[in-house]
């Protein structure tokens, strides 16, 4: 594996998150359960990002893997053409 990530889609996620919960990100982008790590960046040197929720209600995490703001979307997308 490369240190590039995949990117997953050249889109958010939008899921609902519950307050207080804590979700892991996929940082690499190879893990079936997008837009969570589901282990798959073993042997790579991605690592997952914790996200904990402030507040219930829909976040954008981001796809594309390459946002300066994971793992949340920042908009980068849509410059990927992808
Ligand atoms: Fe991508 Fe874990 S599967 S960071
Ligand atoms: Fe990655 Fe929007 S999906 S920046």
């Amino acid at each position: 594996m490369t240190d590039t990530p995949r990117i997953a889609q050249a889109a958010p996620y939008a899921v609902e998150v519950t307050a207080g919960k804590s979700y892991f990100w996929c940082a690499c982008g190879q893990s079936a359960n997008q837009p969570f790590c589901d282990g798959s960046h073993k042997g790579s040197s991605f690592v997952p990002v914790k996200f904990t929720a402030e507040k219930d209600g829909k976040a954008f995490f981001c796809g594309c893997k390459q946002s300066s703001r994971a793992p949340m979307c920042d908009g980068t997308h849509k410059g990927l053409g992808a």
